[in-house]
C-alpha cells in the first residue's frame, strides 16, 4: 500500500539535508519497491515569503493527511524582524500542536567512531545510548496568558505560563515507561519541584502512573538542573529521561554535544494512536535548525535528517529491518573515517553534505544487497 510522506525541508541547511533524504527515498522506490508517494510544501520562512504565514492552510491540511512528516528545519536572520505570530518557528509549533504530537524521542547516540569528536572525555561517551522523552504540545511554549503587556510606566511585562494537567503528564510518561522496557528498563524523571507548582505535578502524576502500571520499570527522580549536570557529568548513568517541554528543548541540545555534533542528533515526533486505525501522526526532523553561519555553504552534516527518516521507517512503517540498516549504513560511513567539518577529526576525510549522503546511501545499498 501507498505510504504518504509529506516534506516540509524550510530554510537555511533544511532543503539541503532533505535532498539527501529525498535521494534515499527514489533508492528504496526504484529498488525495494517500497512505494513512498511525495507531496512537497512549505514551513518557516520560506512560507513566510510566499505567503505571508509560516505555514499556509492547503500545507497544514496535507501534513494532517499524510501517513508522515520529514521536517527540515526553520528559521534565519532574514525573518527576524517578521511579526511574533508569523515568524518561521511558529510554523513547527502549529505543525507539532494541530497534529497533537505530545511525544517527542530524542536519542543521543554516541557513534564509536565519534567518541573523540564529544567535547566530553571519550571514555565518558564511548557506547553512549539515552533516550529523551520530551512532552512536546503542552507546558511554557502554549500556555496562555502568552504575551507582553504595557504597564504604562515606561515599564512592559513579559508573560509566559506553564501548566501541565495530569493527563498530559500521564501519557508522556506512559511512553517514556513503555519505551524503557524496550531498553534498560530505566526511566528519570526531571522536573523542578523545588520551585514550580507545575514540577510537583509533575512528579506526583509520574510517581502514581509508574506504580499503577509501570512498577517493573526502575524509576528515578532529578531536579533538572541537577539533571543537566549529571548529563555532563556521567552522562552514560542515563537509559530514557521523561521532561517537559522547555527542558527538553534544553538538555537534548546539551546531549547533541554528547554526541559530537547538533548535526547528528535526530527526532520523532508522535501522536496517540488512532482509536480506530492504530496509526499515528508523526513528524520525524532533525533536532538541529537553520543553521544560517554555514546554509547555502554545501557542507552542513546530513546524519541527523537522514537518522530521522530511519526513525520514520521504524515508527510511522515498522520497516525495521531497513531502519536497522540506514542506521548501520551511518556507524560504517563513520567507522571509514569520512567526516563533515562538524564532526572532523584528525586523519578523516572531510566532505560536503551531497558526498556524505551518496556516500550513506551506496553504503545502504550495498547492505541491502547481502
Ligand atoms: P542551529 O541548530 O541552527 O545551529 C547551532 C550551531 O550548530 C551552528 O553553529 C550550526 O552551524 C551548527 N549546526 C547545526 N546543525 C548542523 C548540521 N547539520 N551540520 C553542521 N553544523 C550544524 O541553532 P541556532 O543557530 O541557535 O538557530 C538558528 C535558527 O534555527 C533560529 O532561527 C532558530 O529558531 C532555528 N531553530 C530551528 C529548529 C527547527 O527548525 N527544528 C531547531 C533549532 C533552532
Ligand atoms: C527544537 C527547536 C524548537 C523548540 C524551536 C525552533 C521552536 O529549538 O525543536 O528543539 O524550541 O522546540
Ligand atoms: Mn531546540
Amino acid at each position: 500500500m501507498a505510504k504518504t510522506l509529506f516534506l516540509l525541508p524550510g530554510d537555511g541547511i533544511g532543503p539541503e539535508a532533505m535532498g539527501e533524504v529525498r535521494k534515499i527515498i527514489a533508492y528504496m522506490n526504484e529498488e525495494l519497491a517500497a512505494d513512498f508517494v511525495l507531496d512537497e510544501g512549505l514551513v518557516g520562512g520560506a512560507a513566510y515569503d510566499a505567503h505571508g504565514a509560516a505555514i499556509s492552510e492547503e500545507d497544514m491540511a496535507k501534513a494532517m493527511q499524510a501517513d508522515a512528516v520529514l521536517f527540515g528545519a526553520v528559521g534565519g536572520p532574514k525573518w527576524d524582524a517578521v511579526p511574533y505570530d508569523v515568524r518561521p518557528e511558529a510554523g513547527l509549533l502549529r505543525l507539532r500542536k494541530d497534529m497533537q504530537l505530545f511525544a517527542n524521542l530524542r536519542p543521543a547516540i554516541c557513534y564509536p567512531a565519534l567518541a573523540s569528536a564529544s567535547s566530553l572525555k571519550p571514555e565518558l561517551v564511548e557506547g553512549l545510548d539515552i533516550l529523551i522523552v520530551r512532552e512536546l504540545t503542552g507546558g511554557v511554549y502554549f500556555g496562555e496568558p502568552k504575551e507582553i503587556i504595557d504597564l504604562g510606566n515606561g515599564q512592559k511585562r513579559g508573560i509566559d505560563t506553564q501548566i501541565y494537567d495530569t493527563y498530559e503528564i500521564e501519557r508522556i510518561a506512559g511512553v517514556a515507561f513503555e519505551l524503557a522496557r524496550t531498553r534498560k528498563n530505566t526511566v528519570c524523571s526531571m522536573e523542578k519541584r523545588n520551585v514550580m507548582k507545575s514540577g510537583v505535578l509533575w512528579n506526583q502524576v509520574v510517581t502514581e502512573t509508574h506504580k499503577r502500571s509501570y512498577s517493573d520499570v526502575k524509576l528515578e527522580h532529578m531536579l533538572a538542573d541537577a539533571g543537566g549536570m549529571q548529563l555532563v557529568r556521567q552522562p552514560k548513568q542515563f537509559d530514557v529521561i521523561v521532561t517537559d517541554n522547555l527542558f527538553g528543548d534544553m538538555l537534548s541540545d546539551v546531549a547533541a554535544m554528547l554526541t559530537g555534533s547538533l548535526g547528528m542528533l535526530p527526532s520523532a515526533s508522535l501522536g496517540a494512536p488512532d482509536a480506530r486505525t492504530g496509526k499515528r501522526k508523526a513528524l520525524y526532523e532533525p533536532v538541529h535548525g537553520s543553521a544560517p553561519d554555514i546554509a547555502g555553504k554545501g557542507i552542513a552534516n546530513p546524519i541527523a535528517m537522514i537518522a530521522s527518516f530511519a526513525m520514520c521507517l521504524r515508527y510511522s512503517f515498522d520497516m525495521v529491518k531497513e531502519a536497522d540498516s540506514l542506521e548501520k549504513a551511518i556507524a560504517d560511513v563513520l567507522d571509514q573515517g569520512i567526516r563533515t567539518s562538524d564532526i572532523m577529526a584528525e586523519g578523516a576525510r572531510q566532505v560536503g553534505t551531497v558526498e556524505m549522503g551518496d556516500t550513506i546511501l551506496k553504503t545502504f545499498a550495498g547492505l541491502q544487497s547481502r
